[in-house]
């Protein structure tokens, strides 16, 4: 494999673009990266990648360099209309005062400020609301800019006039009103990685992701993986807005979809509370211990825990919740997020070892039934594990050991 076959390589693992190595700055980029991760020559820097893979300093410079992040505000002008008319108001029926928005691949955050002042306009006791609005890019550059919330005249090109009063002009340049501003939050993140670090609050759902002129350089794999992994975090209900420029074959297989001129409106269907389906194929690991589980999910008392404890604890019976009625990918969401708050959870990493082990991906399930064991082994023999109600370590610890033939050895 070349040198530049390889960067193409990890270009498409790491960040899923899928980029054309004979464009004529693809060279000169590699350079000024190689000069960034202080290497002097292309050899050992691009040598290097393997190892650096999930380095995110290697994958910053990469995104700085070949990123693409034009936006402006109001870009799609239907969508938002959409949103305004048909989407709020939905919402605001709804009367519970919540709204969860992520803008991925956000750039420079003209799209999650348009969405702050449509707000802003249309929802009277916006002021009382519990707002989530998260704007997230791989690029750190453009998160720098957003969260500066200053703008050139470019950025201007489609804003309805009645929009102009939020902005301060100063020198050639805008700033945004600090009303607007405290509205929303911005964040580096690669959407190749977890998402789990970008959930809302409580375990909760979106009900608005926006996957706008982002998945354009991406290979189309990679493409369906991001779609069906943002598809998953949204509420029943919310949707997934996306453009006809990144609609390619394949990528969004979801019913409910709105095609607007210029935007894409998936939305997740509801599901008849009722009809819930227990999987014909129960766990298997440690089977009577996670059935019990099932069977009685305790609830957590909130008002005694840190703010940690109750997401941690929220999100591991929402997991249990939803492995209940067959919804795995969801469920593994949930315990990677139990994970982030507190990667000592032991009851997270054997469910999600079991998961994992079911989906033939044995060396994650391993790695989780492996992180279980290590942490029970120190811990004093009859401590009871946390939620697992009521079984003390070493019990557990009988029992991961005597699962039925050597799968995790
Ligand atoms: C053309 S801009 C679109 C900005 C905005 N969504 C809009 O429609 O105006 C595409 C953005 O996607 C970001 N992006 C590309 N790949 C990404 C990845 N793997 N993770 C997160 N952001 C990514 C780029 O850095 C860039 O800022």
């Amino acid at each position: 494999m070349s040198i530049l076959e390889r960067v193409q390589t990890f270009l498409l693992q790491s960040l899923g673009w899928s980029i054309d190595i004979h464009q004529p700055t693809f060279e000169a980029k590699l350079k000024r990266i190689c000069k960034e991760l202080s290497f002097d020559v292309l050899q050992p820097c691009v040598e290097s990648l393997q190892e650096r893979e999930t380095d995110s300093k290697t994958i910053e410079a990469f995104a700085r360099q070949f990123s693409v992040g034009e936006s402006y505000f109001f870009r799609n002008l239907q969508f938002y209309e959409y949103f305004e008319h048909t989407v709020i108001p939905k919402i605001v029926q709804k009367n519970e005062r919540t709204l969860f928005i992520w803008s991925v691949g956000c750039s420079s955050g003209e799209e999650l400020y348009s969405i702050a002042m449509i707000l802003k306009n249309s929802i009277l006791d916006i002021g009382m609301w519990k707002l989530y609005l998260l704007g997230t890019d791989v690029n750190p550059h453009a998160i720098s800019q957003a969260n500066s919330g200053v703008f050139t005249k470019f950025s201007f090109r489609q804003t309805p006039k009645h929009y102009m009063h939020y902005f301060k002009a100063d020198n050639g340049s805008y700033k945004i009103a600090p009303e607007i501003k405290k509205m929303v939050q911005f964040r580096y993140h690669n959407i190749m990685s977890e998402p789990s670090s970008c959930l809302p609050p409580d375990a909760q759902r979106f009900d608005l992701i926006l996957l706008k002129n982002v998945l354009i350089y991406f290979d189309s794999e990679s493409a369906k993986t991001v779609a069906n992994s943002l598809f998953h975090l949204l509420k029943e209900g919310g949707y997934l807005a996306t453009t006809p420029a990144e609609y390619g074959e394949g990528v969004f297989n979801f019913p409910h979809s709105k095609y607007l001129p210029d935007a894409c409106m998936i939305q997740k269907e509801f599901k008849p509370h009722e009809e819930i389906i227990i999987p014909k194929n129960e766990p298997e690991i440690i089977e009577s211990v996670i059935e019990n589980l099932l069977e009685s999910v305790p609830k957590p008392k909130p008002q005694e825990l840190q703010l940690d404890e109750k997401s941690k604890q929220s999100c591991y019976y929402d997991a249990l919740k939803l492995l209940k009625i067959g919804d795995s990918e969801g469920a593994k969401v949930y315990l990677r997020h139990a994970l982030y708050c507190d990667k000592n959870l032991v009851m997270a990493h054997i469910l999600l070892g079991n998961i994992l082990k079911k989906e033939q991906k044995l060396e994650s399930a391993k790695k989780h039934i492996n992180n279980a064991k290590t942490i029970l082994i120190h811990m004093p023999p009859q401590e009871v594990v946390e939620l697992s109600d009521g079984i003390m370590a070493s019990d557990l610890l009988f029992m991961i050991n005597s699962i039925k033939g050597e799968e995790f050895e």
